[in-house]
This record gives structure tokens, C-alpha cells and sequence, in this order.
């Protein structure tokens, strides 16, 4: 199986999230297809681009380069996101790659009762982050990633945090390995 690897850790190869993802990814032994935000540089959606995509939408054109993240996303199996814990969510650039996936008759659909169906293929999201400080829970960026993946039908969603690694006197590295210990525990 191939993981798709949504890698949001904008500081690259000092990311302490970065350096969590690849242990657990190699530890899984799946191929994986990395979507690194950082290199990528998304446009958020302004009218323009909402514009064009409804025209595309409206025309059935879905070879239209512009809907390939979103294709990307609603085949992939099984998905992981690594995110670093920024203002008490997650850096902007996630959030602008779930404006390119997230488009009706890819992701999700309406039905002809109109409610909104997921309709991607994954059947979990893991999410990896980091915090400079102690969160307890207050994570808006994993509940924001919760709340789209029921959107998108994906039933499981799991998270695992290495927190307070920014405070003068803690063990960065003994909690990098509480979490190592709970990626260890993932199936
Ligand atoms: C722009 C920015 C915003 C941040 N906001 C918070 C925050 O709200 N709360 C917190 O505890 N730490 C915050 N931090 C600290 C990071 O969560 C922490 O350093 C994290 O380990 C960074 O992950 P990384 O090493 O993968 O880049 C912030 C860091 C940055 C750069």
C-alpha cells in the first residue's frame, strides 16, 4: 500500500514533527507519496480560482491539472499528516492545500436528499505534531482535521503530539520518545 505523506512541517530538515513522521513512515515499510507543502507554495482560493474551478467542475473536466491534489488525496488509502502546532492549529499552508482538495464529486458529494457524503478512499488520517508548550487537548488544527475527514467519509482519524518541547528545562528528547512510544503502539 502506498501512504500518502502530507508533510506540513515548513522548517524542513530542522522540523522536530519532520523528524517523527519519517521514523514512523519508515518504520511502516509502505511506499510513500510525499506532498511537501513547503516546496509547493499554494495559492489560497481567490475569486478567480473559485471561479475557474467551478467552470472545470461544471464541464467535467477533472484531467484539469487543478483538481490533481484532490484526486491525489481521495484515492490515497491510507493518509499521514505531519504538522508542527502553530498559534494553536497548524501553519496556513495546510489549510490552503485543504482548499485545493476539497471539491465536490472528489472528495465529497451531495446526495439527491441533499446531504453531504464523503466520498474518499482513505480509510484513516494519523496526524503528527509537535508543540512548543503543554496543549492538553486545545489542538484546533487536529479538530479542524477531524472535522474533514468525517466531511470526506474517512471513518478513523488518530493523533499523536510531542508537547513542550520549546520550554527552558525539558527533556526534549524523553518527549520525543513518549511519542515514538505511541507510534510504536499504531497498527
Ligand atoms: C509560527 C509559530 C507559531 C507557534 N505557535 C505555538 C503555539 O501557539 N503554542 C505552542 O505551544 N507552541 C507554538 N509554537 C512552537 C512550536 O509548536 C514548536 O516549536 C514545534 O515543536 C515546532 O515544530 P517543528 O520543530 O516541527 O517545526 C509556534 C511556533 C511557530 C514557528
Amino acid at each position: 500500500m502506498t501512504i500518502l505523506f502530507v508533510n506540513a512541517c515548513l522548517r524542513g530538515e530542522d522540523s522536530r514533527t519532520l523528524v517523527l513522521c519519517r521514523e514512523y513512515l519508515a518504520s511502516r515499510g509502505d511506499d510513500v507519496a510525499e506532498v511537501n507543502l513547503a516546496s509547493l507554495d499554494l495559492r489560497p482560493f481567490d475569486a478567480e480560482m473559485v471561479a475557474r474551478r467551478m467552470a472545470q467542475q461544471t464541464a467535467g473536466a477533472w484531467d484539469d491539472p487543478l483538481f490533481a491534489l484532490s484526486r491525489q488525496f481521495a484515492e490515497a488509502e491510507d493518509i499521514v499528516i505531519g504538522a508542527p502546532y502553530w498559534d494553536l492549529s497548524f501553519p496556513a499552508a495546510l489549510k490552503v492545500y485543504f482548499e485545493h482538495v476539497s471539491v465536490c464529486d472528489l472528495t465529497f458529494h451531495y446526495t439527491e436528499d441533499a446531504r453531504c457524503e464523503g466520498i474518499c478512499r482513505a480509510r484513516r488520517i494519523t496526524y503528527i505534531t509537535t508543540c512548543g508548550g503543554f496543549v492538553e487537548g486545545a489542538n484546533f488544527g487536529y479538530e479542524y482535521v477531524c472535522g474533514i475527514a468525517k466531511m470526506f467519509g474517512i471513518p478513523e482519524t488518530r493523533f499523536v503530539a510531542a508537547e513542550g518541547l520549546d520550554i527552558v528545562g525539558v527533556d526534549v528528547e524523553a518527549q520525543l520518545d513518549k511519542a515514538r512510544a505511541q507510534l510504536a503502539r499504531l497498527d
